[in-house]
């Protein structure tokens, strides 16, 4: 038996045995051959149109995705302008007492504005916000300038700035100034008062001065319940301070008001190198 073997050559994108030569093809085949040809440019054109059409789809989607993201960006600005002007009709008011920045150095001024701005971003997100007052600050200081150079936007905070004292501005059975040197405890937070909290960083600690300043004048004070609710934790150096940052003083009261539970509001603002801890943050040993 004789194996026939046929060999192929191709006419456009299709394929004839080698038999049949280009030109033995027949007129009804070069015509079909040319149709198919046409269907083939026909379905690429196709692809590469709906491929530009997904791509432009793509980015009018991300474009309008961006809308949206401004949208709630704008959106979410606005409802925390209205919860923090809120604050100020009907809100827990706390006041940063700033008269006594002009012995501090450069590197504490710092401090200070790094620690108003964090206090000022906790009361942006805070549920129940306070309103805040800036009082005894006066414009152009170095603390002043501090402020604007290190916060952005910090001239548009939605407070109260004054260069007048918290002394001329409120009754003064109203007051409570916080100092961690108060024989009395902070128990609950009333919105009919205003809570003082004074501008200082114990870079170089002077002992119970806004404790002097407040009893000087003759006002209320507190101290928060760490004591009341925390225990000290044994440490190498042996260092327990009830002394906080001002942004971490603001962090209990905020939490407080949220939760209305001072273990929760600590929590919040004591650290652990502060040698204070709960009772439930205490690890048994084996
Ligand atoms: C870094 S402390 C300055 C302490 C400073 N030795 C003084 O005489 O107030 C900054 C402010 O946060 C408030 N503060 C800090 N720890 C406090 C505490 N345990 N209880 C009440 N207020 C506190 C006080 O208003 C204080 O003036």
């Amino acid at each position: 038996m004789t194996s026939l073997k046929v060999s192929f050559h191709s006419v456009g994108s299709s394929i004839y045995p080698a038999c049949i030569v280009p030109a033995a093809v027949s007129k009804n085949v070069m015509r079909k051959q040319r149709h198919w040809e046409k269907i083939v440019a026909a379905k690429k054109s196709k692809r590469r149109q709906e491929k530009e059409r997904r791509k432009a789809k793509h980015c009018q989607d991300a474009n309008a995705g961006n809308d949206h993201q401004q949208h709630s960006k704008k959106f979410l600005k606005a409802i925390t302008k209205e919860r923090l002007l809120e604050a100020k009709d009907s809100g827990p008011r706390l006041c940063i007492d700033l008269s006594m920045t002009d012995h501090m150095s450069k590197k504490e001024l710092s401090r200070l504005a790094a620690q108003i701005r964090r206090l000022y971003g906790s009361n942006k997100k805070a549920a129940k916000p306070f309103w805040l007052y800036l009082t005894g600050f006066v414009q152009n200081s170095p603390l002043y300038d501090e402020c604007v150079r290190m916060n952005d936007g910090f001239v548009n905070y939605l407070v109260e700035f004054t260069e007048d004292s918290f002394l001329d501005l409120f009754p003064l059975e109203t007051i409570i100034y916080l100092t961690p040197d108060s024989e009395n405890v902070l128990e609950d937070i009333d919105p009919t008062k205003i809570y003082i909290v004074g501008g200082l960083v114990d870079e170089s600690v002077q002992k119970k001065v806004t404790y002097q300043k407040a009893k000087g004048n003759n006002l209320q004070t507190a101290r928060l319940p760490i004591q009341e609710y925390m225990i000290k934790k044994d440490n190498v150096k042996n260092y327990h301070s009830e002394i906080l940052a001002i942004n971490n003083v603001f962090d209990i009261l905020c939490t407080y008001c949220e939760t209305r539970s001072w273990p929760e509001a600590l929590r919040a603002g004591v650290s652990p190198g502060k040698g204070f801890v709960l009772p439930d943050e205490i690890i048994p040993e084996n």
